[in-house]
């Protein structure tokens, strides 16, 4: 039940974060923040690089992956637990300096997949504010299926209280379209 440690995702590289990632991951929380700031929670105040540290070493049931650009830290995703039993959710961020370059759709796109391979995994969820276009694009840009609108907490600044929530399902085996000649 566990994705892959690294996964190719065209032009960048997952890894699941490591002690020695902490400052750099630190700088580019630190020189994206006022880009991170109004979208996440766990942004709400500059982090220190001892709390960075903290987060990395936290042990959980989710994956977190680095997202590393010719070495450099472009950004960071996960798969989530916190949908039920058998649905995972994705989540991203991009360093302002690496956005638009593709990183967060080939980051799902890639993350997708590796939950799907995952034993017992019929579903995959991106939940994004409805305010936040740039990220409702990824969803939409893989192929995603808008499944609902719903009221939400608010948990960061720019959020409006309504998460779009956009879902991947498994195809059923032997479901390859040739059930629709
Ligand atoms: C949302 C975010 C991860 C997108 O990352 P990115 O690497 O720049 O996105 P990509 O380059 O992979 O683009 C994916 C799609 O989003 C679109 N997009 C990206 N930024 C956009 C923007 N600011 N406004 C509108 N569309 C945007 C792209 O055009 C692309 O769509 P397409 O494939 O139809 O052309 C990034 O802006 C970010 O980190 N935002 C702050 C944190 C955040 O909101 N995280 C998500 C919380 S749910």
């Amino acid at each position: 039940m566990t994705p892959p440690e690294e996964i190719a995702a065209g032009p960048i590289l997952l890894r699941r974060w490591r002690a020695e990632d902490a400052p750099a991951l630190n700088l580019a929380i630190l020189d994206s923040f006022e880009h991170l700031h109004p979208w996440m929670p766990w942004a709400a105040e500059r982090p220190s690089l001892e709390q960075t540290e903290e987060v990395i070493a936290k042990p959980g049931d989710d994956f977190l992956y680095g997202m590393f650009s010719d070495g450099e830290v472009a950004g960071g995703c996960g798969l989530h637990w916190r949908r039920g039993l058998n649905v995972l959710e994705i989540g991203y961020w991009v360093a302002l300096r690496h956005a638009r370059k593709g990183y967060a759709r080939a980051a799902a796109g890639a993350l997708t997949e590796a939950a799907l391979a995952l034993p017992g995994i019929e579903r995959v969820e991106i939940r994004c504010d409805e305010a936040n276009e740039a990220s409702a694009a990824v969803p939409r840009s893989l192929g995603y299926r808008l499944d609902r609108v719903e009221p939400d907490a608010v948990l960061a600044p720019a959020e409006t209280g309504r998460s779009m929530v956009w879902v991947k399902e498994r195809l059923p085996p032997g479901d390859r379209g040739l059930s629709n000649p």
